[in-house]
């Protein structure tokens, strides 16, 4: 049984104060709740000013992208050292919006993850298919692709550290959220895949979170399903409300 996992992605959203107002608030509002971990994925901007608002609480810290690269001449990058220097635990590796809009590969994303480990941060590894590929019925093997290659030379220590996000592309930000259903199905799959290829004590304890606008209304029945371990949330996240409601669930 894994510890629910609930993280919000801010996306390219909220300005230092506008950060830093909600993390005080969030920060008191879950204060002694420890039977769930709770993250926050704010811009690159905010990441520092949150790690010293929530020094000492139980929220952590993830950033939603990295550079590929350890460090040097890459004019706007930032690196996995730089991360974990200004406090953050997690990174968010491979969304969709980084696939889809910024052309990350697999191979790209496999760098990525690695660079990420080895610099102490847990990654949150994002995979899922899109709608097209899931009306020709390639969901299991676009989801195989991305694990595999994704994960391509890590070895059992490292798949310890992972989170992996099935985030079906059609899902994020539509308000079409994939039934409990659905999910579970990929989640399952998931879970299976990790099983033939690190063994079952690994798969078992793999948090396998669930994306794809998530609400406070959707969270429960989500949660109910024995192989969704948690969720990652974007819109839902951006108000106090709705993600307190959300990591209450
Ligand atoms: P959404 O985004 O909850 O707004 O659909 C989820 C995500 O992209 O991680």
């Amino acid at each position: 049984m894994v510890k629910p996992f609930i993280a919000g992605n801010w996306k390219m959203n909220k300005t230092i104060r506008e950060a830093v107002d909600f993390s005080n608030q969030l920060k008191n509002l879950i204060a002694g709740l420890d039977d769930r971990d709770v993250i926050i994925a704010p811009p690159f901007t905010a990441l520092y000013p949150l790690a010293e608002t929530l020094k000492g609480s139980n929220i952590h810290l993830s950033a939603q992208n990295l550079s590929d690269k350890a460090e040097g001449a890459f004019t706007g990058e930032v690196s996995a050292r730089m991360l974990a220097g200004a406090g953050c635990a997690y990174v968010i590796i491979g969304h969709s919006e980084r696939r889809t809009l910024y052309g990350e590969k697999d191979a790209v994303i496999n760098a990525k993850i690695k660079i990420a480990l080895a610099s102490g941060l847990r990654p949150i590894f994002c995979i899922g298919e899109t709608l097209d590929e899931r009306e020709e019925n390639r969901t299991f093997s676009v989801i195989e692709r991305q694990i595999k290659e994704g994960l391509n030379n890590l070895i059992t220590d490292d798949i310890r550290r992972l989170i992996v996000a099935y985030e079906p592309v059609w899902a994020i930000g539509t308000g079409k959220t994939a039934t409990p259903e659905q999910a579970q199905e990929v989640h399952a799959y998931i879970r299976h895949l990790m099983e033939n290829a690190y063994g079952k004590n690994i798969a078992t304890d793999l948090p396998v979170i669930y994306g794809g606008s998530v609400n406070p209304k959707n969270i429960a029945t989500l949660m109910a399903e024995p192989d969704i371990d948690g969720a990652l949330v974007g819109g839902a996240s951006l108000e106090i409300d709705s993600f307190i409601r959300i990591i209450k669930f």
